[in-house]
């Protein structure tokens, strides 16, 4: 028997890459590769990369000059080592790549991972091989599923992609350029992942797409279905403790994704709703489709199906042409709202963005001050929203033993991790447990009393509140 072939891939930005990375292990698995944490004894190294932020997209060229040392290396030991440039990098520059990094030798888009073992051996007889098209036909239905092993082996939390790509062009994104317009995939094929994953122990699923609420997969009944009905369906498969769904746009909140909220106990009270910017003025300039009053109306109707509910969000500092009240606003905003957390970012002219081709740049010193205070003034958010935790009773979802021995390590419905003493029986399952301290960002406590302590069972869907 040959012995495997080592594959190494390493994955940037997005959680959508994260679950393209194991679906490109899947695929490769029936090749005979098997993945190593190494990528100086792999055969194949894949850089799955992200091209959001040119910060993002040069990180792929420095890892190629490091890799460019190992396969020398390799070559020298008589191995041949094979580099891919996966992901959004590689279908915003294509061959460019090669030309600026010629030791890759295959460059694949998001659209073409199933062609992946063709791709190796064309670069084998060829010397280089390239895809990066929107071929009409869905990729998910080539892609190999996760075998019952690779699925326990990732833990009790998984991704499932239900939506690709965007057609909102917001005029500072990549995204509906790198990903292509917007697909759904039928609710049955994802319902069939979802057994399938539940079967092999996993207990928290995260519904993924660019846009993930203008999801509009085929229902079994042959209609359309939004998100909301999905998660619904979702939550009768037995074994599911807890759903999630992630990004969402604004724009894209229908009554459906509210009454999931109402509806559904195992739907977390957690919703990534990135509003980018506090100002009308902004919004507008970067094609949002929504203003100020119509984000803080949808934070409303959320609020009001599901008091625990919690926000978080992305925000664009920086924009062409912000002024200081423009910014002045985005923090008048994030106090208004309040948020559990939140990411922010400095604006980065993309390539072939509207945006991009805007002159009323704002200054570095102007941006670095305005991220720098964001950033102060959402950390403050967070930590307060992390001590109101201390002294309630929550429900942790026990994913795997910590670093500190004898420490169990979970997470809390608003997603922070929470550690407690106890046996790993309790892996998997979701328990009470009384917060008494935080640590940096993690809680600390102890699971609460037998008598109350309950086993994660298939959704008890209805909960009722405000009653
Ligand atoms: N510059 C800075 N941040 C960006 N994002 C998207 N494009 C850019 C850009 N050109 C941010 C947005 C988005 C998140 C994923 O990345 O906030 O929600
Ligand atoms: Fe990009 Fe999100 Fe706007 Fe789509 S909605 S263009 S993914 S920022």
């Amino acid at each position: 028997m040959t012995p495997p072939r080592k594959l190494h891939i390493k994955s940037y930005g997005c959680q959508m890459n994260v679950y393209d990375a194991q679906r490109m292990v899947d695929t490769l698995a029936g090749e005979g590769f098997v993945e190593t944490a190494q990528a100086e004894e792999a055969d194949l190294v894949i850089l799955n990369t992200c091209h959001i932020r040119e910060k993002a997209s040069e990180k792929v060229y420095s890892e190629l000059g490091r890799l460019r040392v190992a396969r020398e290396e390799a070559a020298r030991q008589g191995r041949d080592m094979k580099i891919a440039v996966a992901g959004c990098v590689a279908q915003a520059e294509g061959e460019e790549i090669i030309h600026r990094a010629p030791v890759v030798d295959v460059v694949v888009g998001p659209q073409s991972y199933h062609h992946l073992p063709q791709l190796l051996e064309r670069a084998s007889r060829d010397g280089k091989a390239i895809e990066t098209e929107f071929p009409a036909a869905d990729k998910f239905g080539f892609l190999p599923q996760p075998k019952p092993g690779a699925i326990r082996a990732r833990g009790i939390s998984a991704f499932v992609t239900v939506q690709e790509g965007c057609d909102k062009f917001c005029t500072f994104c990549v995204v509906p350029y790198t990903r292509g317009a917007e697909v759904s995939r039928p609710v049955d094929k994802i319902v069939d992942d979802v057994k399938r994953l539940t079967e092999n122990g996993v207990r928290e699923l995260t519904l993924i797409g660019q846009n993930v609420n203008a999801y509009h997969g085929e229902g079994p009944d042959g209609k359309s279905w939004p998100l909301g009905k999905l998660l619904q369906r979702l939550a009768e498969i037995p074994g599911i403790a807890r759903l999630r769904y992630s990004t969402s746009h604004p724009r894209d909140v229908d009554d459906s994704l509210i009454e999931a909220h109402r509806d559904l106990a195992s739907l977390m009270p957690f919703v990534h709703l990135p509003v980018q910017s506090g100002s009308d003025r902004m919004l507008a300039a970067m094609n949002r489709k929504h203003t100020v009053k119509d984000y803080r109306d949808v934070i409303e109707r959320f609020r009001n199906v599901r008091q625990d509910i919690a926000f978080s969000s992305d925000f664009i500092v920086g924009f062409p042409g912000e002024s200081a009240e423009d910014f002045s606003a985005t923090l008048a905003l994030v106090m208004q709202i309040g948020y559990a957390a939140a990411y922010s970012f400095k604006y980065s002219p993309r390539p072939g963005t509207p945006a991009a081709d805007m002159r009323e740049t704002v200054s570095t010193a102007d941006m670095d001050e305005r991220l720098a205070r964001l950033q102060e003034l959402i950390d403050s958010q967070q930590s307060a929203f992390n001590r109101a935790a201390i002294g309630t009773t929550v429900d942790v979802l026990f994913e795997r033993p910590a670093r500190n021995p004898g420490q169990i390590v979970g997470r809390t419905a608003w997603l922070q991790p929470a550690h407690v003493m106890a046996s790993p029986d309790i892996i998997g399952q979701v328990m009470p447990v009384k917060i008494e301290s935080l640590e940096r960002y993690s809680l600390l406590g102890e699971l609460a009393p037998a008598a109350t302590r309950h086993r994660a069972t298939p959704a008890s869907n209805q909960i009722s509140i405000g009653a």
